[in-house]
């Protein structure tokens, strides 16, 4: 009798995809607790198994590669791989897989949500009332921006930069320019988006909006020096990743007025300090890390990493696979 494959699961996710794997008779565990596995966790877990469904918040490094070499795949449960050293998966013939696109509509609505709670100070204003100081109406005060006809410059436009792009296009009719290695043409010629390099990215854009991978090219590219060349009016927005974005540097652009305001779903570290003086600034939006939260994107999260799976497990091929280098 064949033995089944096991798949372990690192935190509960929604139903869909645990019961595609169970359907296809692999024998399925998954982490029951409330909270992140440690890296001990984690380790002793996965030599048990043949194949991870894992997240982002499981580092999953070199020396955790090498100790888990006989690992058939790792199936991300999430479009962001950075918590995973596909170098090293990729020299140990271990394929990735991912979940882009089905969560892209509901990342670039917590990108676009954020960009007017902040032109309108909408959490800072929603504080204030709960901490009783709505007083008389003031003319001159509480002053947002209009966001009719302004430039939005979106750093990384893949798919959930182009959903931002519709929204703020269709909403606003702002201008869209991008950067990125390589052009989108189909962006340009749905948006009439205009490549640029970065330099002119931060001084054209109205809102800059982040939808970059993490990487040794991006992470802290967004620092003093950089903020410094933004106009002092303009709204920075970042969903993609913490790391991207200096927090310090932030603090000081926004408490210069060397930018106007900013709005992130992403911090760094994660969870940001409930002390942090971002969340007392009054042209700042934070929250914690929810662009995939809707009910919709989650079951899609789950259905693509059971497909990733149960496809590489039939046909030797990954639908979605970040590294095919991997599969011999
Ligand atoms: C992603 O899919 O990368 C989101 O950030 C959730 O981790």
């Amino acid at each position: 009798m064949d033995i089944p494959i096991q798949v372990f699961i690192t935190r509960k996710i929604p139903h869909i995809g645990i019961e595609m794997l169970r359907k296809e008779g692999y024998l399925v565990s998954v982490w029951p607790e409330e909270r992140p596995m440690t890296s001990e966790e984690l380790m002793m877990a996965s030599k048990s198994t043949d194949i991870l469904l894992s997240l982002g918040e499981n580092k999953l490094d070199a020396y955790f590669l090498q100790q888990n070499q006989h690992l058939k795949m790792i199936s991300q449960f999430a479009v962001g791989y950075d918590n995973i050293n596909i170098p090293e998966a990729t020299r140990l013939g271990i394929p990735v897989g991912n979940t882009p696109d089905v969560l892209s509509e509901a990342t670039a609505d917590i990108a676009f949500g954020l960009m007017i709670a902040v032109s309108r100070k909408f959490f800072f204003n929603h504080k204030m009332i709960i901490e009783g100081g709505w007083g008389s109406f003031k003319p001159m005060a509480y002053l947002g921006q209009e966001l009719s006809g302004k430039t939005l410059g979106i750093y990384g436009l893949g798919a959930i930069g182009m959903v931002m792009a519709q929204r703020c296009q269709g909403a606003y009719g702002m201008n869209i320019i991008y950067c990125n290695r390589s052009s989108n043409e189909f962006a340009e010629e749905k948006f009439n988006a205009v490549k640029v390099d970065f330099d002119d990215l931060l001084a054209q854009s109205d809102v800059l909006s982040v939808h970059s991978v993490l990487s040794d090219e991006t992470r802290g590219k967004f620092n003093a020096a950089s903020f410094s060349k933004m106009k002092s009016s303009a709204i920075f927005i970042n969903t993609a990743r913490g790391g991207i974005h200096n927090e310090e540097d932030l603090i000081e652009a926004l408490n210069n007025k060397t930018i106007w305001g900013a709005g992130l779903d992403v911090t760094n570290p994660e969870p940001m300090h409930k002390d942090n003086a971002l969340l007392n600034m009054e042209n700042v939006a934070i929250l914690p890390h929810i662009g995939s939260a809707t009910v919709e994107a989650r079951d899609g999260m789950s259905r693509l990493a059971a497909e990733n799976i149960i496809s590489y497990l039939k046909s030797g091929i990954i639908p979605h696979c970040v590294n095919p280098g991997a599969i011999q």
